[in-house]
């Protein structure tokens, strides 16, 4: 189910954000002209993703920085995954579908 949560205008100026969706933390990221969705809580140890930064492209966490791909939530150098969401742009909104915890 696609849920609207921010304005894309938003995430321009701030480049990244938390939003709460069905009792679910989730981090939206900017990264060139795409936006991703990854569960905030990181599968390391739970700090918030969305508090951390992008770096080339990546998602660091700024619990003990590792980072992520954006768009498959894999952890670099690492079998970890970061659980992700599919995202869209419609009018200026981004919506988000939350995937099912696995
Ligand atoms: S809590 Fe995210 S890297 Fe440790």
């Amino acid at each position: 189910m696609w849920t609207a949560t921010v304005p894309f205008a938003d995430l321009v100026r701030r480049r990244k954000t938390r939003v709460e969706l069905g009792g679910r933390a989730v981090a939206l990221f900017l990264v060139g002209e795409r936006v991703f969705a990854l569960d905030d809580e990181c599968v390391h140890k739970g700090r918030s993703l969305s508090r951390g930064t992008l770096w080339q492209g990546q998602v660091v966490c700024p619990g003990h920085q590792w980072k992520f791909d954006p768009e498959t939530g894999a952890a670099e150098d690492r079998d970890d995954c970061q659980p992700v969401h599919d995202v869209r742009v419609v009018d200026g909104v981004v919506y988000v579908a939350v995937r099912p915890r696995s």
